[in-house]
């Protein structure tokens, strides 16, 4: 049993589970798992090297072998595959996309199982996803769940889309977020779904900082480990 603490935060996406991940890590000295980032990798594996991401077999073959690093940056993480240094494609909405669809994949979940666990370092894990809570940190100490609705998620990426320079419709967005949500909420495997005993949280109205403030509040018995 390792009695390392583990807050998870899971949620859609847009919810600004990323955000507040990182203020949290931030705020108690804790590693930060940006776990959308590790299937955003092997999305972008699987890209580079053809596969049909409509195939598990296809996908398995690629990421098989993949050598991917992935290091604390201030912006999240870092991430390189094959020494190169992916960060910025990682974040394309096509590759957000491309992970939404290998991460239906039962042994594509299963082959990163290992890789996030060992972010459970001294003295604790903030871990940002979908199933954090209720698959790859069950015994999680503290387990969130934030959400938003679908038109305040997409106004706020179009929003972050805009100050890179990324003109987009909200009507595009609006689809593109609710066939994401549709896609990861009714998977077989590991759907998005709060966990029985989770701590739920509507950002609709709330700024990062009240989230932040809202999860702080309810943790101060987490912070260190028994
Ligand atoms: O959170 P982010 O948008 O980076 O995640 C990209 C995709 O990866 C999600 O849409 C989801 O399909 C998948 N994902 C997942 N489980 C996680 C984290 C991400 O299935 N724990």
């Amino acid at each position: 049993m390792d009695d390392t603490p583990v807050i998870t935060i899971d949620g859609p996406s847009g919810a600004g589970k990323g955000t507040v991940a990182q203020k949290l890590a931030l705020t108690l000295g804790f590693h930060l798992l940006d776990s959308g980032a590790v299937y955003r990798a092997a999305a972008l594996q699987a890209l580079n090297c053809g596969a049909d991401l409509n195939s598990e077999k296809s996908v398995m073959a690629a990421i098989s072998d993949m050598d991917a690093t992935f290091q604390p940056h201030p912006d999240g993480v870092q991430v390189m595959l094959g020494g190169i240094d992916v960060t910025p494609q990682l974040r394309l909405e096509t590759t957000g996309n491309a992970a939404s669809k290998v991460a239906v994949m039962a042994r594509v979940r299963e082959s990163v199982l290992d890789e996030q666990r060992s972010f459970r370092q001294p003295p604790g894990l903030v871990a940002d996803g979908r199933d954090m809570g209720t698959v790859v940190f069950p015994d999680a100490r503290l387990k969130v769940f934030l959400s938003a609705s679908v038109e305040v998620r997409a106004l706020r990426r179009a929003k972050q889309l805009k100050d890179k320079g990324i003109e987009v419709t909200i009507e595009s967005l609006l689809q593109e977020i609710g066939a994401r949500d549709d896609r990861d909420s009714t998977r077989e495997h590991s759907p998005l779904v709060a966990a029985p005993d989770a701590f739920i949280i509507d950002s609709s109205d709330l700024s990062i900082s009240d989230v932040v403030t809202q999860i702080l509040a309810v943790i101060p018995q987490v912070t260190v480990a028994e």
